[in-house]
């Protein structure tokens, strides 16, 4: 069995993409290294994550995660155990919000840091998951 965790936080003021680059870099090189999958959104001002993999090894990380500097306001939608990984390939999945097709985001209803009442958590995650199989491979998944 595996975990599964979905969280919005806010990127602090001024973020650039070198920062977002080094985020990614440890992602891969860390969740290469324990097993752990998943997809990062960067959109408005905002990280939307997806974090799946050993259950002990996605709370460790999770605990680094939100100590993190580089973003505020973290906080955790969605948790479930499950059978199956939605990014079984992906240590971390990169999707800019400039690369998401208008159509998606208005068949979701997106809106800017996703707010917590138009966005429980499973919306949340199908929203992820599109967002990543938009373009790629996994499309035909
Ligand atoms: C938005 C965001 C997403 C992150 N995602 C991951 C991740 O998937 N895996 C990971 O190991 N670190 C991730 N990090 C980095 C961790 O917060 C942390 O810097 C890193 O795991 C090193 O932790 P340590 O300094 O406690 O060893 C992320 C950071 C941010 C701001």
């Amino acid at each position: 069995m595996f975990k599964r965790i979905a969280y919005v936080s806010r990127a602090v003021e001024g973020l650039g993409d070198a920062s977002i680059y080094d985020i990614i870099r440890t992602a891969h090189n860390r969740n290469g290294a324990s097993g752990l999958t998943g997809a990062l959104l960067v959109m408005d001002g905002h990280f939307i994550q997806v974090l799946e993999g050993d259950g002990y090894r996605v709370r460790e990380c999770f605990r680094a995660i939100q100590a993190d500097r580089r973003h505020t306001d973290v906080d955790l939608r969605h948790e479930e155990v499950t059978r199956s990984l939605l990014f079984p390939d992906e240590w971390m999945v990169l999707r800019h919000g400039s690369e998401i097709p208008a159509e998606l985001k208005v068949a979701f209803g997106y809106q800017p840091g996703l707010p917590r009442g138009q966005f429980p958590g499973a919306h949340l995650v199908g929203f992820v998951l599109a967002c990543c199989r938009h373009g790629t491979a996994l499309q035909t998944a």
